[in-house]
């Protein structure tokens, strides 16, 4: 029988395209969304892709007593918990909003698949916990630091909950996914990422500028330490993101995961600095860019790009969209979506 996943965050940008990829891969994903930053209109494009009709609960998974009766109803072999607040800034201005949210939603589905026997649970952390690191490719070995924003802060606590409650006898595994930045949109051009809340990521933003829906865009500096002064980053394509959760979760529901806790990189393994994002946006869709260099913005990280070493041995998992393919896609859905 088809394994049922519940899908925190399911209407949400990575979480609706997991759901695409766990549903080519033959689970059965359940969503769980409160429509704080998405809409649950966006799983009647994963339809029009799937074919497949997604049962949503519009629940807020801090609301334990809702949470819960949905865990006794449904009977989950996995949980891929991508719920979140996601914004540094606005959780820097909002900190508790970004605890009692992140840390709530957290507990409530750890305790409860626990609590149910399910017997994997996949948490999205971000590259953010490795803090401002002095050098890369990072591994997972790479010390943590200071998170530098109660955002970052959530997901090392997050992480942390997890070791402290995921034990050797447990009936529950666990998997840390720490992505780098994940960009573009499916290749239908039906969905991407559409944020209700205001995007922040470069790649929404230059679609965004290029489309018109803001006047210019800036380049926080271009006098770093890099090959052309600007900030590096690992961007890595939403579809290959996903096609990663189905791969954790089928190692620990098919027993090849011999350890309670794992934790990936999911990245490219190669940076793409904020000058070469703008330019590929430029060569695969012909199009000029109005941007403009200002200062440093601080806090921001001069580079951080990821081994992903350990995911293709372990997992076999491995990217096959590079910042082209990111671009064009994301392209895509910017004009679909102007047109919504
Ligand atoms: N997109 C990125 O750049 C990035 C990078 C690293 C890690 N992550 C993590 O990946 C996960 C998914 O991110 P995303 O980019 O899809 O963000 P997103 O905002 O598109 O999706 C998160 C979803 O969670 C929902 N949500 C938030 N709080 C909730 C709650 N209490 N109850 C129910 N639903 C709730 C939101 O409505 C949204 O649909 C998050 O945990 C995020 O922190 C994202």
């Amino acid at each position: 029988m088809s394994k049922k996943i519940l899908v925190t965050g399911g209407t949400g940008y990575i979480g609706s395209h997991t759901i695409i990829d766990l549903i080519e891969n033959g689970f059965t994903p359940v969503s769980l969304d409160n429509g704080i930053n998405s809409d649950a209109s966006i799983l009647e494009q994963v339809e029009q892709i799937t074919g497949v009709k997604v049962k949503h609960y519009a629940v807020d998974l801090c609301d334990y007593d809702a949470t819960r009766s949905i865990f006794e109803k449904e009977s989950f072999d996995g949980v891929i918990h991508f719920a979140a607040l996601k914004a540094v800034g606005e959780s820097v201005a909002y900190p508790f909003k970004y605890f009692r949210n992140n840390l709530n939603s957290t507990l409530n589905a750890l305790e409860l698949s626990k609590e149910f026997g399910v017997k994997a649970f996949i948490f999205s952390s971000s590259c953010t916990v490795y803090g401002n690191v002095e050098s890369s490719p990072v591994t997972e070995s790479t010390p943590l630091m200071d998170a530098a924003s109660p955002y970052g802060r959530t997901k090392q606590m997050g992480e942390q909950m997890i070791q402290d409650t995921i034990a050797e006898n447990s009936l529950t595994k666990a998997i840390i996914l720490r992505y780098f930045n994940p960009a573009g949109a499916h290749i239908s051009g039906l969905i991407g990422e559409a944020p209700t809340n205001q995007a922040l990521n470069l790649v929404p933003v230059i679609t965004e500028t290029a489309i018109g829906k803001r006047p210019s865009m800036s380049v926080f500096g271009t006098d770093y330490p890099t090959r052309d002064g600007s900030c590096i980053r690992d961007y890595i394509h939403v579809m290959d993101l996903a096609h990663a959760h189905t791969l954790a979760l089928k190692s620990i529901l098919d027993d090849q995961q011999q350890i309670p806790i794992e934790i990936y990189n999911l990245g490219i393994g190669a940076g793409a600095s904020v000058l070469e994002v703008i330019h590929a946006f430029e060569s695969v869709t012909g199009q000029a860019l109005n941007y403009v260099i200002t200062e440093r913005r601080p806090g921001d990280v001069v580079a951080i790009y990821a081994n992903y070493e350990k995911a293709k041995t372990q997992l076999s998992w491995e990217p096959k969209y590079n910042i082209e393919d990111i671009m064009r896609t994301a392209w895509d859905w910017e004009i679909k979506r102007s047109k919504l």
